[in-house]
């Protein structure tokens, strides 16, 4: 599965286990983990953090609930992808929110033009809401993890915000 070096840790991927607020997700197939999601139920008040994104932004974008759906990562091992596994852990993921919020954001890599999980998610309805150059600049620097493509940060690559409202 292809994030940066260092973007996400055993110690972090166990706290989230123990998060009741966070489902981690995990397609297994001939006892093999083929695919993991990670999505979050946080406070209206820690979307700027999640997002790397100023409060006046998180308020024109928020409504009156007080909790926030947060789609942190999806990845599919590289020989399982394009056989659904992507799509059904986008739809288990967002059954699990859809219980607790009345908005998900999820924010998509992007490089060199390529934004692989874009279309499921605009599939799934989403919409675009932003786009930020060097979204993860200041991030990969103060946890020093390395992109995929960039290598040492700093990350130079963009980043899409998406929001689902739910009815
Ligand atoms: C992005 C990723 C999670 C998609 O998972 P997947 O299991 O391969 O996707 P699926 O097979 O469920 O495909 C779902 C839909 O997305 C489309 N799709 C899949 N990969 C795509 C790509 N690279 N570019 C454009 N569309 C793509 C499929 O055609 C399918 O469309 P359909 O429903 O109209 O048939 C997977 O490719 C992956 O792990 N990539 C590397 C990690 C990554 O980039 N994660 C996202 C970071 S933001």
């Amino acid at each position: 599965m292809s994030f940066g070096d260092g973007y996400l840790t055993k110690k972090e991927l166990v706290e989230y286990n123990k998060n009741a607020n966070t489902k981690v997700l995990v397609e297994i197939q001939s006892k093999e983990i083929v695919g993991f999601s990670i999505v979050q139920v946080i406070a209206k008040a820690e979307l700027k953090s999640y997002l790397f994104l100023d409060e006046n932004w998180c308020k024109k974008q928020t409504s009156n609930s007080k909790t926030i759906g947060y789609r942190k990562m999806t990845a599919v091992k590289p020989n399982s992808q394009g056989t659904g596994i992507g799509k059904l852990l986008l739809e288990r993921g967002d059954a699990f929110l859809a219980n607790q919020t009345k908005q998900i954001f999820s924010t998509v890599w992007q490089s060199e033009n390529e934004a692989p999980m874009l279309s499921i998610l605009q599939n799934s309805g989403y919409s675009i809401i932003d786009t930020v150059t060097n979204y993860w600049s200041e991030d990969s620097q103060e946890k020093k993890y390395k992109c995929q493509l960039c290598g040492e940060p700093p990350c130079k690559c963009s980043a899409i915000i998406l929001k689902k409202e739910l009815g």
